[in-house]
């Protein structure tokens, strides 16, 4: 089969199409035909071993994980022994974090894996991206306890953890203010925004509301910097480590006392999680924004686009046209 592989850390072109060995299913496990999948940041970061700590985990002088790609969706091709959940010719979609695979043409996946059946209002492309910023963005709307009627702020609203931070918190009933870019105030509001702050005419921080919930998306801000838009007991959460890797380290710290405090959740995935983002996408409570679409023999092309850190939303590959 076909797959995108990388055998060394390094930028875009180091990916190249090659055939490699079909996957099989093993017990438990379900091959997949992919149909769409995704580039993003985490394929982005591991390809190119940045921060330099990934490797530590990721395999020191060579990549361990060749074929990167984790979320799918397809159509199940062969069930390995003891499935008895999918069978073959279901469509599903889902969540491959840990093991990688999907820019490939196949994929073996658990079973109870995070996967799930697609809705079926929904064509591949749009059910692919519907996974990996989504469930971060789960993660730290679920760790805040959000309830209906608070007030939350989420920066950088375009990007695939930011647009899908907008349509869950709406789902859940928060109001909500997001901050993105002249370009795409538009877009923002229909995803569910209250209230868009651009924040090329408005420096955000300097909002006279104040929220229960800052949810940086970005990673560009800082609980110092967000501090003055929290309610007395409001909460910071950010998709990324911070200025000197401190969110980690304000998430121990600042919950030991009863005031403004920092969250910083490990995300985890399961089929519960691939279950709610279904439900949610046959209910049109869910939309995954997508940006640009390729072919997987464009990858580097796609590469290069996520990482000028502008995209809006996601970027599907197409393994095989969409049906
Ligand atoms: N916690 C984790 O495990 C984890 C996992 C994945 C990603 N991340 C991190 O989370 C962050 C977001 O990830 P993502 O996949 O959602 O990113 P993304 O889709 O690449 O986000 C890019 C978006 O952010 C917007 N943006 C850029 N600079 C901005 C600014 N100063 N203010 C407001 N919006 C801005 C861009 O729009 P404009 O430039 O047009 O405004 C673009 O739409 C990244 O830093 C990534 O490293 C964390």
């Amino acid at each position: 089969m076909n797959a995108a592989v990388h055998i060394s850390y390094g930028p875009p072109d180091v990916v190249q199409i090659a055939e490699v060995d079909k996957p099989t299913a093993g017990d438990n496990q379900l091959l997949v035909k992919v149909h769409a999948t995704t580039v993003n940041r985490t394929d982005s970061g591991l390809r190119a071993a940045k921060p330099f700590i990934n490797r530590f985990f990721t395999g020191l002088r060579r990549p361990r994980v060749t074929i990167l790609g984790n979320e799918f969706a397809g159509a199940v091709e062969a069930v390995g022994r003891g499935v008895r959940s999918f069978q073959v010719g279901d469509r599903v979609f889902g969540y491959n974090g840990t093991r990688f695979g999907a820019h490939a043409e196949y994929l073996a996946v658990p079973e109870d894996g995070s996967l799930a059946t697609m809705p079926a209002n929904l064509t591949y492309e749009e059910a692919a991206p519907s996974t990996e910023g989504s469930h971060y963005a789960l993660a730290m709307i679920r760790k805040a306890k959000l309830r209906s009627g608070q007030d939350v702020l989420v920066y950088g609203a375009t990007g695939a953890i930011g647009s899908a931070a907008v349509q869950l918190l709406k789902h859940l009933g928060a109001e909500v203010t997001a901050v993105c870019d002249s370009e795409h105030v538009e877009l923002v509001r229909g995803l569910g925004a209250d209230r868009v702050i651009d924040y090329t005419a408005e420096d955000f921080t300097k909002d006279t509301q104040t929220y229960d919930v800052v949810l940086d998306a970005v990673g560009k801000s800082s609980f110092g910097r967000c501090k003055r838009l929290l309610k007395p007991r409001g909460i910071y959460l950010s998709s990324d480590l911070g200025p000197l890797s401190q969110n980690p380290i304000l998430a121990l710290i600042t919950p030991l006392h009863r005031g403004k405090k920092v969250l910083f959740p490990i995300p985890r995935d399961n089929q519960e999680m691939a279950r709610y983002f279904k439900g949610l996408m046959e209910s049109g409570a869910f939309k995954p924004v997508i940006d640009r679409r390729y072919r997987l023999d464009q990858i580097v092309e796609a590469y290069r686009y996520v990482e000028t850190g502008q995209k809006i939303g996601n970027v599907v590959i197409n393994v095989e046209p969409s049906t």
